[in-house]
């Protein structure tokens, strides 16, 4: 019976056998819970784009601070309310405004690829991949750079508490984060009202002052999703795409020899193994889907994963090649919830990873050691630690 909980070490490190399983025996499965589970490519792309599906916040009501947050989320909105946030933020995520965040993303990379340099040894996550995009993102919002650390432990905290293997210590761990983002915050709030420092928590502050239906919770909500939207994909897939090109040194030297394909190798990459592996929708009326009667109300998850991998949209889906044309993968997902941050996640996996390929001669070959977290949604490492004594 599938379910996201309960997985092998083995299965989360490579859940794609798995998924293949399911996806053989048929398109959408329904588990123990109720829940109906989506393999296949098409019912995936279904679910996603018809409005047969909604979102519904997944915080229990104890957790009042955190659902104070999280119900400010785009991601767990329906419209209208989803359609007038949307428009405010689009244009800030846009592909030309992140064409101009690129040589700043570049010097972050930089900076930190020069840290990770002359030592023997060093994990990934800690080194690069998690302080690339929280560094990013915070100066998008206009938030210190000496805060990161303590933005990136909180926003974990608090992802624990709208994850599915949520526990109630880490509930507890995820309300006190909540209280902490809505005070720091808050704070931020009142100072732009004085004062435009050009920075997207500004650019809010000014659309509300405008006329903009937007609460301060709604602003506080936004700012705390773009964070945490913003910055564990990025860190998964950054240290995914090195474990993918570790596994198949061929590509990893193609990239090397020829880097104008690291656009394409990052959408391969991105279907390959999306770091978001599974979504949540809930169904709005009675509905068949894949053979099945899916009753009002009923949980529908999403697995992405899954979709990336179906041989009926891409032929040989377990092989990563990088000149197939991947953009039709679903790691971004698809319909009014497709990823806001898209364009700026593709600069910064493609930026960071191009200075990965140029600057660490060890990347492909030496030891390594790996940790997943405990997670089948929000996939990846929690440490990735790369022996960069090598020269070749
Ligand atoms: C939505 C993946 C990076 C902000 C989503 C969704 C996916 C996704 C699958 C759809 C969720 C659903 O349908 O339920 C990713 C991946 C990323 C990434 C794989 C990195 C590789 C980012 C970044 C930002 C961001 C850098 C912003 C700074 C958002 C927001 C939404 C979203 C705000 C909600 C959009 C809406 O509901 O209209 N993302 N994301 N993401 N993402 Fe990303």
């Amino acid at each position: 019976m599938f379910g996201l909980t309960g997985w092998s070490r083995e299965d989360i490190a490579d859940p794609y056998p798995v998924y293949r399983r399911c996806r053989e025996a048929a398109s959408v499965h329904k588990g123990q819970s109720g829940a109906f589970y989506v393999f296949s490519y098409d019912e995936v792309s279904q679910v996603l784009s018809s409005r047969s599906f909604g979102r519904e916040v997944p915080v229990p009501a104890e957790g009042r601070a955190l659902r104070a947050i999280v119900e400010n989320w785009l991601v767990f909105m329906d419209p209208p309310r989803h359609t007038e946030l949307r428009s405010q933020l689009a244009k800030e995520f846009s592909p030309a405004v992140v064409a101009g965040l690129r040589p700043r993303i570049t010097q972050i990379a930089h900076e930190l690829l020069a840290r990770l340099n002359g030592q023997r040894e060093a994990d990934l996550v800690e080194g690069f991949a998690a302080p690339l995009p929280i560094l990013v993102i915070s100066e998008l919002l206009g938030l210190p750079a000496e805060h990161h650390a303590w933005l990136r432990a909180t926003a974990m905290a608090l992802q624990e508490g709208s994850s599915s293997r949520r526990s109630s210590a880490g509930q507890a761990r995820a309300e006190a984060a909540a209280q902490e983002f809505a005070a720091y915050f808050r704070e931020l709030v009142r100072l732009r009202r004085g004062e435009d420092r050009g920075d997207l928590l500004t650019i809010l502050v000014r659309a509300r002052d405008n006329g903009v239906p937007l609460s301060v919770d709604a602003i506080v909500g936004t700012c705390v999703h773009l964070l945490t939207a913003g910055h564990e994909t990025t860190t998964n897939s950054l240290t995914k795409a090195v474990l993918a090109l570790r596994a198949h040194p061929g590509v990893l030297d193609d990239l090397r020899e020829s880097p104008e394909l690291t656009r394409a190798a990052v959408e391969e990459l991105l279907r390959y193994d999306p770091p978001v592996q599974a979504v949540t929708r809930w169904s709005r009326q009675d509905l068949r889907l894949g053979g099945h009667e899916v009753p009002t109300g009923s949980r529908v998850v999403a697995l992405l994963g899954s979709a990336n991998r179906d041989p009926a949209r891409f032929p040989h889906p377990d092989v990563l090649d990088v000149h197939r044309r991947a953009d039709r993968h679903l790691g971004f997902g698809l319909g009014i919830h497709y990823c806001l941050g898209a364009a700026l996640a593709r600069a910064e996996i493609e930026i960071g990873l191009r200075a990965l390929l140029d600057g660490v001669p060890a990347l492909g070959h030496g030891d390594h050691q790996v940790d997943y977290a405990d997670d089948m949604v929000f996939h990846g490492p929690s440490r990735l630690v790369l022996d960069l004594s090598g020269t070749k």
